[in-house]
């Protein structure tokens, strides 16, 4: 196999690996449903009470649905979050149709961009955990692919039942091995 086509077997083995990776991050809509971005009724219906059951993975993205005319979305610092100080927030978006990439982990603070709305609680705290591919029990790193299982290319990295990014990086990993073997 001449060097070009080998780059290029690898080029198209990396892209369908970060495509893998890409499908494997999801939007989650603020409250489960349009219109969510409101004063909650009560603490039971209150955004994080929404937050707590949802994980939270990073490179997600949050999505949240509003009216522009009344409302926006900021996020701030922690004492911002618990003071609603809505003076100097570290982005607003008010679009009406906002979309905020995770793209790191540790915890996140919005507001309504409405103080008097923060107030009585519409408010948010999404927490991002640590390490991707938990969502997934189906591999441990033990089953990481061994020089051997290179060898023998591609075709033997188990993918059946794992996540994108777990599969993805199994069979880059074994194609890699197996093209620098050739
Ligand atoms: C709100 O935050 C700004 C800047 O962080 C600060 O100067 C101001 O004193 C705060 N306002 C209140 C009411 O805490």
């Amino acid at each position: 196999m001449g060097l070009s086509s080998r780059i290029c077997s690898i080029s198209l083995v990396l892209a369908v690996a970060l495509l893998l990776n890409f499908t494997d991050a999801r939007d989650h809509l603020v409250g489960g449903k349009p219109d969510a971005w409101q004063i909650p009724s009560s603490e039971a219906d209150s955004l994080n009470s929404w937050a707590s059951k949802s994980r939270f993975q990073i490179g997600d993205s949050l999505v949240w649905k509003y009216d522009s005319k009344k409302d926006s979305v900021m996020e701030v610092s922690r004492d911002a979050y618990f003071s609603c100080n809505t003076s100097n927030p570290i982005a607003e978006h008010k679009d009406g149709e906002t979309k905020i990439e995770l793209p790191k982990s540790g915890p996140y603070y919005f507001i309504s961009g409405s103080k008097a709305n923060c107030d009585k609680g519409e408010k948010l705290i999404v927490v991002v955990m640590a390490a991707r591919g938990s969502r997934s029990t189906a591999y441990s790193p033990a089953s990481a692919p061994t020089p051997e299982s290179g060898v023998n290319g591609p075709a033997v990295a188990p993918t059946s039942g794992s996540s994108g990014l777990n599969g993805g990086v199994m069979v880059v990993v074994g194609s890699l091995v197996g093209f620098l073997m050739m």
